[in-house]
């Protein structure tokens, strides 16, 4: 990638107001370009200190950084911890009594917990668990609905040093297979069924499906947590039930006090090529990066309630509801069911009803909610909200303006965090306090991260230009190594092309003249249209600027004189259009393209759908796509597919 030009243009920013950056953790740009020029200036005791600040230590680090064996980093690694006794025990003395976790159930049941309580059902289970002979460094999968029991299964592997790796429940019993096969589980933690949007899912016979016919045999335990009534085949003398297991387990659980390097997590995340990777992280870095983050992104306050509306079958309910939270005594909201059932209204609802204060979800379910009710919000009381946050994939700038508008009434400021499974925690994100925030760029970098837009030489681009988004130097919370393959982690990562010396994120990106970042893409989403690179994101976002339309993908296609031609894949908000309804409406949204961008980003094929093909976590499968714009056979494993009967319709082109 030589060149790839920036062709988004947008205008608009939003200061934080007086009354919010008064009151912020991080108030005013001199605030944070004070804790830059900190990082930049003393790197190892900026983070050294941040260390002794946020993180309770059993036995002190006396080093804070060892990089002999780069790219295999070490962090504080002479230091001995608890995550879980970071997260739980230090604030039983503050106030036990402060709710932990306000869990609201698919129908609307509403259960709180306190961080006394939470604590003692982490401690019972971590009892259980020992009980079936689970020990430090061991791998326990975890299938988990959105749930108390999930959380407190994480906690209690971390408690007692077992390594979690938590696959989403939404995926197959394939995927779920080779996730413990890798890993070698000795045991998995799952529920009878999960219950979503009405309907309840089987979970316990997807486990069983991944366990029959050999393959697994490191696993000798099942452990079952009963969420409906729904019954599940059982295998005696493997399986046993979650309520069974803590029965008579003492309430309190002394921690296994753990080296600041022993992995807490591994969580499986594809890449373009190849088998899920095992993304291993560490116990204090990872612990470190999540709850600084936490901390000054959402400029988090003890009165805050606070919703992250991920699973934590992803990175980011690792970091933003199992671990950042908790290690800030924060009380947040955890939800198991789908913000449109009842009705597109729900998120809204439960807002209003919880009184929160921050939330943070993700741009594909800002689209869908603008698609099915761009009015619902304001059906709502919303004035809890002083902040919002949107993680996952860019946002295009006119969703940004509704959520901003619509949802924070103008008032809330909104942090767009750049991050990935690999970083553990947010990289790239206005601190709502400090900086400026402009529709679509997730802004400056964190203090401490050393992000910059690099070439394929390795040498930055000029404002304006795209290029590689790299880290130049190691942080805390950086994947330590993929499970099983420190090779493959080296040539992903730190590939020789730079050295081995910066961390490849695996993005395209540009900085504007006033430095801020905007996320291009995965760089191999980048489309080469006539010699020119673009990213297949500015292109999206120009079409949903359409009033027509709720949401967009663009791949590319081999073009014979082009290199590459530009192929979109289109929802509207109303109906799918069909016959000469379609063919009018691609012809407009190819010269609407033409006009925001440019012709050369205009799409020659334009496909609509009633939705777009995504993952059980909401990102679009690109591959797919492609294959689909090639009128290729679909050979994809189309398993974990939301909903595979669009195919057929992104399958027929307009004519
Ligand atoms: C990829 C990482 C981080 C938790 C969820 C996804 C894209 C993520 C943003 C953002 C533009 C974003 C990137 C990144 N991405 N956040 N704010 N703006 N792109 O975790 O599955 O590891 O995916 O998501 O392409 O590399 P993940």
């Amino acid at each position: 990638m030589s060149t790839l030009e920036s062709i988004l243009k947008e205008t608009r920013s939003f200061a934080p107001s007086d009354d919010f950056r008064h009151k912020a953790t991080v108030s005013g740009m001199e605030a944070y370009n004070a804790l830059c020029e900190q990082a930049d200036d003393h790197y190892l005791s900026f983070w050294g200190d941040l260390a002794r600040e946020l993180i309770t230590w059993k036995k002190p680090f006396s080093r804070v950084l060892d990089d002999s064996n780069a790219p295999f980093f070490k962090w504080f690694d002479d230091g001995v911890l608890n995550v879980s006794y970071n997260c739980l025990d230090r604030h039983l003395a503050l106030d036990g009594n402060k709710i932990a976790l306000i869990f609201e159930a698919d129908d609307g049941e509403v259960t709180r917990v306190t961080y006394a309580e939470l604590h003692r059902r982490v401690c019972q289970f971590a009892n259980g668990l020992k009980s079936l002979g689970v020990g430090k460094g061991e791998r326990v999968v975890i299938y988990m609905p959105m749930s108390i029991e999930a959380i407190v299964a994480m906690q209690a592997c971390a408690r007692i040093g077992a390594i979690h790796s938590v696959v989403f429940g939404g995926f197959s019993a394939g995927a779920v297979k080779d996730r413990i096969q890798d890993a070698g589980a000795c045991a998995v933690i799952t529920a009878n069924e999960s219950v979503r949007g009405g309907k309840s899912v089987p979970l316990k016979a997807t486990v069983d499906e991944a366990l029959a016919n050999g393959g697994c045999e490191t696993v000798t335990h099942v452990v079952v947590y009963q969420r409906t009534n729904g019954g599940a085949e059982w295998t005696e003398g493997r399986d046993v039930w979650w309520h069974k297991l803590v029965e008579g387990q003492a309430e309190t659980c002394e921690p296994e006090w753990m080296n600041a390097e022993d992995p807490l997590f591994i969580l499986y995340t594809s890449g373009s090529t190849g088998k899920p990777k095992g993304i291993q992280h560490s116990s204090a870095g990872y612990l470190l990066g999540a709850a600084n983050s936490f901390r000054w992104v959402f400029d988090y306050k003890p009165n805050d309630v606070f919703w992250c509306t991920a699973d934590v079958g992803w990175i980011t309910g690792h970091s933003y509801i199992c671990y950042g939270p908790l290690a800030n005594g924060a009380t947040q909201i955890v939800f198991e069911g789908v913000p449109t059932y009842p009705d597109a209204g729900r998120f809204w609802k439960m807002i209003e009803k919880h009184k929160v204060t921050i939330f943070y979800t993700a741009p594909t379910a800002i689209r869908s909610l603008i698609k099915l009710g761009g009015d619902l919000p304001k059906q709502y009381d919303l004035s809890s909200l002083r902040l919002l946050g949107t993680v996952g994939e860019p946002i295009n700038p006119e969703a940004w303006m509704w959520y901003y508008e619509v949802v924070g009434g103008s008032r809330c400021p909104i942090v767009d965090t750049w991050w990935q499974t690999e970083t553990g925690s947010i990289q790239i994100s206005p601190l709502p306090g400090a900086v400026t925030t402009k529709p679509g760029s997730c802004t400056l970098p964190l203090p401490g991260v050393m992000a910059d837009i690099v070439d394929e030489s390795g040498a930055p681009v000029e404002p304006g230009r795209g290029g590689f988004l790299v880290i130049k130097k190691p942080f805390p919370s950086l994947v330590r190594t993929i499970w099983n393959d420190p090779e493959r982690f080296k040539k992903t990562y730190f590939p020789d092309e730079f050295n081995g010396q910066y961390y490849l994120a695996g993005d395209s990106a540009n900085r504007d003249e006033s430095g801020y970042f905007w996320i291009m893409g995965r760089i191999d989403d980048v489309l080469n249209v006539s010699g020119h690179r673009l990213g297949t994101m500015e292109i999206e976002s120009a079409l949903v600027a359409n009033p027509l339309v709720a949401e967009a993908a663009v791949v590319g296609k081999p073009h014979d004189i082009k290199g590459e031609a530009v192929v979109a894949f289109v929802v509207l908000k109303g109906a799918r259009p069909e016959g000469e309804d379609a063919k009018k409406i691609a012809s407009e949204l190819k010269n609407w393209v033409a006009h925001e961008i440019g012709k050369i980003a205009q799409p020659d094929d334009i496909r609509f759908g009633e939705n777009l093909p995504k993952t059980r976590s909401g990102k679009i499968m690109r591959r797919l796509l492609r294959s689909i714009a090639k009128g290729e056979e679909i050979t994809q494993d189309t398993s974990t597919l939301e909903n595979p009967q669009i195919l057929g319709q992104l399958q027929e082109p307009v004519r």
